[in-house]
């Protein structure tokens, strides 16, 4: 969050929806490749220009943060930004801390870029950043020369030394997670020799994909031991035209809403299907969600589709947990689907979730019993009994602990409760999704007081 989030009060909010949802939105660029259009610009000689930038404050704090480090990036119209790169290697010390706010990918990935370049750079963050664990990241780093001192429990606020002399190294990710993938790969950028990363379970590949549209040299294999993802060091990248597909992490809302407002019919244009992200899709119709993709085509290299959702009750099923990377940011609005299916849903195998903004199984547990669902929750998932379509009770106002998708989990679960839910603080939307509630109002479904 921005430095106003910080100071100012909590921002309760109530969405009530007086009938069906209808109508066609549009939501904003992918997060995940918005910060990855600024970081590989800012490395790349010459000028990148993307369009349709997500600037919500996440993507705001890459920015803030590339500037710092002597890359020039200007915004010339909504979602149009220009980026002027200093090229692999040529990132300069920040003069002060960088302030990373709530963003993980921010964090994660800058830290990956910083580690080879000879600089020495502090980063912080906001409470709840600086809750995650950091140790997934540091370690492949060290092992790659850069060097860190860290609060307690390998949290931010962290000082990085990066490493002059940097080492290439083969890493075999014990996580399945993108972060920690694109760290170690941009951290390779700038090493002499061949980084390889290797995933057991294919997580969002969007910095393959654009390292290789920027011209770096990657060599991708399917082996025993899994995806293995090499990158040559030492690149040179090439300035790029860029288009951001719409985030199908956002779209998961309004989605989710039309599903659980009956008779509503909504329409979300652009969205992305990369098969590394479309896991809430697949899973909602296995659930037996009337979902329909049409237009169907390519945008900035990535598939997209735009998806009508109807309204109708799911069934609960056993959800196979190697899903899970495919939709890790989609599960809280997939938990309140399955607070209205018919049956049991059984979600495990995410213990990831604990460490995301905030431990996303315990307050969706939370904030769900609290509103009437019949939640049990396990070390690794939950256990969701659903109510067959009935409306819940609400009537409580949830926790949303700094996390951006469990406040508009909860502002769409009370669209169809009997009493309103208030989500205590909405202020975390911003980081993520700035329109979204002026999208979901052009649905149907506004503000109370
Ligand atoms: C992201 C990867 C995921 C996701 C996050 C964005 C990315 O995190 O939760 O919102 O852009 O690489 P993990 O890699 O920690 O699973």
């Amino acid at each position: 969050m921005n430095a106003d989030s910080h100071t100012s009060q909590p921002v309760p909010l109530r969405l009530f929806a007086y009938g069906p949802l209808a109508g066609t939105i549009t939501v904003p660029g992918d997060k995940s490749i918005s910060h990855r259009s600024l970081m590989f610009g800012a490395l790349a000689v010459g000028e990148t220009i993307i369009d349709g930038l997500l600037e919500g404050e996440d993507v705001l704090a890459t920015a803030a943060a590339l500037r710092a480090c002597g890359a020039d990036i200007t915004r010339t119209a909504t979602g149009r930004w220009h980026v002027h790169g200093v090229g692999v290697g040529g990132l300069l010390q920040p003069r002060t801390a960088l302030d990373m706010g709530n963003s993980g990918t921010s964090t994660r990935l800058l830290m990956g870029l910083f580690a080879t370049h000879p600089i020495t750079v502090t980063l912080t963050g906001d409470a709840s950043l600086s809750r995650r664990p950091m140790a997934r990241v540091t370690e492949p780093l060290t092992q790659m020369g850069a060097t860190f001192t860290t609060a307690p429990g390998g949290c931010l606020p962290l000082t990085m030394v990066g490493a002059a002399l940097p080492l290439p190294i083969r890493y075999v990710l014990p996580v399945a997670s993108a972060q920690v993938k694109s760290a170690v790969l941009l951290a390779g950028l700038n090493t002499p020799g061949r980084t390889t990363v290797v995933e057991k379970i294919a997580t969002r590949d969007h910095s393959e994909r654009m390292l290789a549209g920027f011209g770096a040299q990657l060599h991708i294999e399917d082996t025993p031991a899994g995806r293995e993802i090499t990158i040559t060091g030492e690149a040179e990248l090439r300035p790029q035209q860029l288009t951001v597909p719409g985030d199908p992490s956002s779209a998961a809302f309004p989605l989710v809403a039309a599903l659980i407002v009956p008779g509503s019919s909504v329409t979300v244009t652009n969205v992305g299907i990369n098969p590394t992200r479309d896991g809430l899709l697949r899973v909602l119709a296995m659930m037996g969600a009337d979902i329909t993709q049409t237009n169907i085509r390519s945008v900035g290299g990535e598939t997209v589709a735009d998806v009508t959702i109807n309204a109708g009750v799911l069934t609960g099923i056993e959800v196979p947990p190697d899903v899970a990377p495919s939709m890790i940011d989609e599960f809280p609005i997939l938990f309140v689907a399955a607070a209205f299916a018919h049956g049991r849903t059984t979600l495990r195998g995410l213990e990831e979730l604990r460490v995301k903004e905030s431990d996303r199984l315990a307050t969706m547990a939370a904030g769900l019993i609290a509103c009437g669902a019949r939640v049990t929750e396990l070390p690794d998932g939950l256990i969701i009994d659903g109510s067959g379509g009935e409306p819940l009770a609400g009537g409580a106002t949830v926790a949303a602990k700094l996390d951006h998708r469990i406040a508009m989990s909860f502002a769409i679960l009370g669209l169809n409760c009997r009493d309103a839910v208030t989500v205590d603080d909405a202020r975390p939307i911003a980081t993520s999704f700035p329109d979204f509630l002026p999208l979901m109002a052009k649905l149907g479904a506004s503000k109370g007081q």
